[in-house]
């Protein structure tokens, strides 16, 4: 743990960490003006991405498959909440209109190759995630015409130095104060339903195990 992240804190933000990780991606590849598009965003590592990003000045764009957390995700510093559908192209072009400057995926598959089709010149593009799909099937063109950047985070094998740098950007500066608004407690019990709502990709945030806080 941390100074400046208490116990629960750090739970809360657990896999986010890899948010923090795409988050300095975007940064260290001189996004800085924008949109930013955030995939998954009512997940776990979206919904630490959508707060991260618009706390570092991101225009944040949301995409979600939950119409109804359109609120959740505004009260997390988006800017844009978008359906799913919407960054999901099948049309089969091999290049859509640019419009990200950066993105966050968490979903990959054929919304991780829309993404990077429709990145502007010089973009910036952090996959993490696999709930979709691990393929991608996609031309070059976003890469050898447009310049676009697709860069792979992984948080298992981060080495500790580089893993401390950012939780300790995580309790210092770059410290969320929505983290409350992300997580809910609870009990032994209750678990079930929760991880029945992950595998239907139904959940939201974050949910804390109160046990473990005891
Ligand atoms: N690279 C790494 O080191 C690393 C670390 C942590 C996690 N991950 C990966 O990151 C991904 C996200 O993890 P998480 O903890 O955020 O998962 P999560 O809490 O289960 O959230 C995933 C979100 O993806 C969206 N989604 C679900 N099913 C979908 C589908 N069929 N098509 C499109 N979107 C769908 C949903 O958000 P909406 O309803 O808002 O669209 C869902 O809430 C996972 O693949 C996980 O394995 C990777």
């Amino acid at each position: 743990m941390c100074a400046g992240l208490n116990l629960r804190e750090s739970m809360v933000i657990a896999r986010g960490f890899t948010a923090a990780q795409c988050g300095d991606a975007l940064v260290q590849h001189g996004v800085d003006s924008g949109e930013v598009l955030v995939t998954g965003a009512t997940g776990g590592v979206g919904s630490i991405a959508v707060a991260l990003l618009s706390k570092l000045g991101m225009t944040v764009v949301a995409a979600t498959g939950k119409p109804s957390a359109a609120g959740y995700l505004h009260s997390l510093g988006a800017a844009t909440v978008i359906a799913r559908g919407d960054v999901d192209d099948r049309s089969g072009k091999p290049l859509l209109r640019e419009r990200w400057a950066g993105v966050v995926d968490t979903v990959g598959g054929n919304m991780l190759a829309t993404a990077l089709k429709a990145t502007r010149y010089g973009g910036v593009v952090a996959a993490c995630g696999h709930v979709a799909s691990p393929s991608l099937e996609l031309t070059v063109y976003p890469f050898i015409l447009r310049g676009v950047k697709l860069l792979g985070i992984d948080s298992v094998n981060l080495p500790i130095a580089a893993r401390r740098v950012l939780w300790e950007r995580l309790a210092s500066a770059w410290k969320l104060d929505v983290l409350a608004q992300i997580a809910r407690d609870v009990a032994l019990a209750d678990l079930n339903p929760e991880i029945d709502a992950i595998l239907r990709g139904q959940q939201q945030g974050r949910v804390v195990l109160a046990h473990t806080l005891v």
